[in-house]
């Protein structure tokens, strides 16, 4: 996520800012930049990559003197990272400023708006708009302005402002996007988030959604969408900067499986407009569409495992042909690409090698590729012929969750949209689905709070020798990435078995008290899933079920049951993964693992 610090006092704010956006770099960024009042006028400074450029090119803050500003470290969301797309972000006659966390999703709306009313934009950002719409509507009250601007804006944002005839006031308002303020020795500061203040103060206050802080010197007032003054209070942080970088988490990687809900709700909430679900980035027509006779999804490891997913999706609801691959095969087996097929090459970082070995393959053949990928400006990202971002934010821990669920949502949306297009999903179906999509978010939550009952579940697998997660088709590709999520951060040897498979081998492995994480959340396959459940209990193992919450079946088979919510039959890899995240999780934490950095492992495999 992008990182905000403000500061108006009576020191240099310059330093303050930079200071305070390095406190704030484990949040991942491309580019950063500041503006300070210097007295006449709002000087700025913004550069592409580390935080170390931007202190270069002010002599660590030196060169811009003023005792208020702004500053930003950017991640991407609209617009590749660059000089000119890094924030902060001027209107027309430089008299407003802005920094920006979030996005904003009616931008290119309002961007069309303002073109027609003349305004000129130099960034491809959706941040730029906010300068201008305040410009728009300025008439010398910052506070009038920011809540006719909140009022026309739609999506997530944290904003600092400052307005140029008010020098002594800093303006900082919320929506979605986290923002706290507090008080310095000699002035007040707001922050995306806790470490760039503990230097100075505990005692924060937490922004929330639809209000506004205006900022001086010695005081901080705070005001609602309405602009009636309201009261807000304030809370004392106990935790240290380490915690604090963690959002008080132990590891990055729970801290990021709580990130999940937001995570799908930025992903798919942009792209359904008017109950149509609205992909502009895939660069297709409808008859374009219509035309795509096979879908070939190649990546690897956990985008490998969302990919498996996707194949029961498309081939379910559109009725496309869908052939998966690891990237690491595809690009040495001289794969046969035929007319009308469309290349899916998934990847969080955008960075990894064999599948960005496989994208230039699949291109190198006439393929048409649309990237899926997290990281805006990632090499997959610019070199696919179309990209479709999925905006998790930054993931830190190296064993992924929230990218790989924003992957299963953007696999859904398209899936949905090639059924609309192709006239097999009608307009009830479709309403219903993007219903069951609206309540993901929620339906996560309550999975991730269960989280006690899994981690005393899971402190009886420590010592585990073998653990095996078995499924049929989409339960399949959950097993998967639940004993890839095992085996990555715990340690302990897992594997993932077609259930039908067990008899062709495997099963001569099941002991006494082998655990065996049974998934069956597909229907028509419960009475499947449940006899092979019985044949490895006959044979001994301890039987893990996850299933679905009206299946009365499963109890029979089963030694523990975890369930999970009602939801579309398509979208339950995206609640049953929650509960295998934790129980890796805690199997990890309770051998004393590296949850965030696990051994052998680098968060983006670079190398073939
Ligand atoms: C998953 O937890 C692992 N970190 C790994 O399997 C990862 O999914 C794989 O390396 C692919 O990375 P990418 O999505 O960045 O391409």
């Amino acid at each position: 996520m992008c990182g905000i610090v403000g500061y108006v006092g009576e020191s240099q704010a310059a330093p303050i800012l930079l200071e305070g956006l390095a406190k704030l770099e484990y949040r991942g960024y491309d580019s950063a930049g500041i503006a300070v009042y210097n007295g006449n006028e709002v000087q700025m400074k913004k550069a592409m990559g580390r935080l170390k450029v931007l202190s270069e090119l002010t002599h660590d803050g030196e060169l811009m003197s003023g005792t208020m500003g702004i500053g930003h470290t950017r991640w991407a969301t609209h617009g590749a990272p660059s000089d000119t797309n890094a924030h902060p972000h001027f209107n027309k006659d430089e008299s407003i400023v802005v920094v920006h966390n979030g996005i904003i999703e009616n931008y290119l709306k309002l961007k069309k708006r303002l073109t027609e009313k003349g305004y000129e934009f130099i960034s491809e950002t959706d941040t730029e708009i906010i300068a201008h719409l305040l410009d728009y509507y300025y008439k010398g009250d910052p506070l009038e302005a920011i809540t006719k601007v909140m009022h026309r804006m739609e999506g997530s944002y944290a904003l600092g402002l400052i307005f140029a005839d008010h020098p002594d006031e800093l303006y900082a308002v919320r929506k979605d996007s986290p923002l706290i303020v507090g008080h310095t020795k000699d002035g007040s500061i707001i922050a995306s988030d806790v470490p760039a203040v503990l230097k100075y103060t505990r005692d924060v206050v937490f922004i929330q959604n639809e209000e506004i802080v205006k900022l001086t010197k010695d005081n901080m007032e705070f005001y609602n969408i309405d602009e009636e003054p309201i009261e807000k209070e304030t809370t004392h942080i106990e935790w240290d900067v380490n915690a604090a970088e963690k959002g008080g988490y132990e590891h990055f990687m729970l801290k990021e499986m709580y990130e999940q809900p937001k995570a799908i709700l930025d992903t798919f909430s942009p792209r359904i407009k008017d109950g149509q679900i609205v992909i502009e980035e895939l660069g297709m027509s409808d008859e374009e569409m219509k035309d795509i006779k096979k879908i070939m999804i190649v990546a690897c490891g956990s985008a490998y495992h969302v990919g498996m997913t996707a194949k029961y999706v498309y081939e379910g609801l559109a009725r496309i042909p869908v052939e998966v691959d690891l990237a690491s095969e595809f690009r040495y087996r001289d794969p046969i690409i035929e007319e009308g097929t469309l290349l899916l090459i998934i990847s969080q970082s955008g960075e990894t090698a064999d599948s960005l070995a496989a994208l230039r393959e699949a291109q190198a053949k006439g393929g048409r590729v649309l990237g899926i990928v997290n990281v805006v400006g990632s090499s997959i990202a610019r070199e696919a012929d179309n990209v479709m971002y999925t905006w998790a934010g930054p993931e830190i821990a190296v064993a992924t969750t929230k990218a790989y669920t924003a992957q299963l949502i953007a696999q859904y949306l398209l899936a949905m949209k090639f059924a609309c297009v192709k006239g097999l999903l009608d307009a009830k179906e479709l309403a219903g689905m993007i219903e069951d999509l609206k309540k993901l978010p929620a339906q996560v939550e309550m999975l991730l709070n269960n989280k006690n009952r899994i981690q005393k579940f899971a402190n009886r697998y420590l010592a585990a020798r073998d653990i095996f997660f078995i499924g049929r088709g989409i339960d399949h590709a959950i097993s998967l990435e639940g004993s890839l999520k095992m085996k990555e951060i715990s340690y302990v040897h897992s594997e993932a078995y077609a259930a039908g498979e067990l008899k062709h081998g495997t099963i001569s492995l099941i002991e006494e008290g082998t655990l065996v994480a049974a998934v069956l959340t597909q229907e028509a396959l419960y009475k499947k899933m449940i006899s092979n459940m019985v044949e490895v209990k006959t044979r001994g193992a301890f039987v893990l079920a996850v299933t679905n919450v009206d299946n009365t079946e499963v109890e029979r088979a089963a030694d523990y049951v975890i369930y999970i919510p009602k939801t579309n039959k398509y979208f339950t890899n995206s609640l049953a993964i929650i509960p295998l995240q934790l129980f890796g999780y805690y199997v990890a934490v309770g051998r004393g693992c590296d949850v965030d950095k696990p051994r052998n492992l680098a968060k983006s495999v670079t190398v073939e």
